[in-house]
């Protein structure tokens, strides 16, 4: 089931997504959260931040799994995902750094790196909330469009699309990865809950194909309709096809 919700604003969309998984931690002290990296979530750590600061919640039983990682990026490279979780995230509250996964993108070993990741999530009890962005093209995790969903963590080929955007984060074009570590579609998939959030106009079309689009591996996060507990929070740019569609 979806349950959509539109913020008015990025602060609100942040408040809003943060409140679900701050209620979360409270129910389920002990719980498992799939996180996501990219510039979406950074209110989201924020507002966890706050709530954490403030005494409502606790990260100190909490085991988190990322959903992706560049490969051949050193973890302490201002770009690398295992540094944005610690800056946005990590550092910032009581978590035990040994309760938090984030793939080993400098070991070139992809079948080592793909199964021990899959492992550590079985042996922990399966993921009871993954937060999700999306993609301009679709993409969630790094599951780009293509012909098949893929079910497992997998070592991808990034797209063009996908190397230009986040290139922004960059010095040049040339320094981005052009691989990266995944959880696969159906990594995401056994999650318990998703939730999905993305902000501005220029997730719009992406988010309305996916929530309202046929179901396709060319929109990776289509494949969200089949999921029984997908919570999308959207702010007005991000929502503004999703009557339309
Ligand atoms: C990145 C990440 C995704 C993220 C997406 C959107 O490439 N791999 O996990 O959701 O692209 O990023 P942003 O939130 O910066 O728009």
């Amino acid at each position: 089931m979806l349950n959509i919700i539109i913020a008015a604003t990025y602060d609100d969309m942040s408040r809003r997504a943060a409140n679900i998984m701050t209620e979360l931690l409270q129910e389920q002290p002990h719980c498992i959260l799939g996180l996501a990296t990219g510039t979406t979530p950074i209110g989201l750590y924020d507002e966890l931040v706050r709530s954490y600061t403030d005494g409502e919640i606790s990260f100190a039983d909490v085991t988190t799994f990322n959903l992706d990682e560049y490969c051949g990026l050193p973890q302490d490279h201002p770009q690398s995902y295992h540094h944005f979780m610690r800056e946005h995230l990590f550092c910032r509250v009581d978590i035990n750094l040994a309760n938090t996964h984030v793939p080993d993108g400098m070991n070139p070993d992809v079948d080592a790196v793909c199964s021990e990741f899959e492992a550590e999530i079985y042996e922990a009890g399966g993921i009871d909330l993954q937060l999700l962005g999306i993609g301009s093209n679709g993409h969630i995790g790094f599951n780009e469009p293509g012909y098949v969903f893929p079910n497992n963590t997998h070592c991808v080929q990034l797209t063009q699309s996908t190397i230009k955007a986040n290139s922004r984060l960059f010095n040049s074009i040339n320094d981005v990865p052009t691989e990266a570590y995944t959880a696969g579609i159906g990594t995401i998939m056994r999650a318990r809950r998703i939730l999905l959030i993305a902000n501005g106009a220029g997730k719009a079309a992406a988010v309305a194909a996916a929530l309202n689009g046929p179901v396709t591996p060319q929109l990776p996060a289509s494949i969200l309709q089949f999921h029984p507990d997908v919570t999308v929070v959207l702010d007005e740019g991000a929502a503004q096809d999703y009557f339309t569609f």
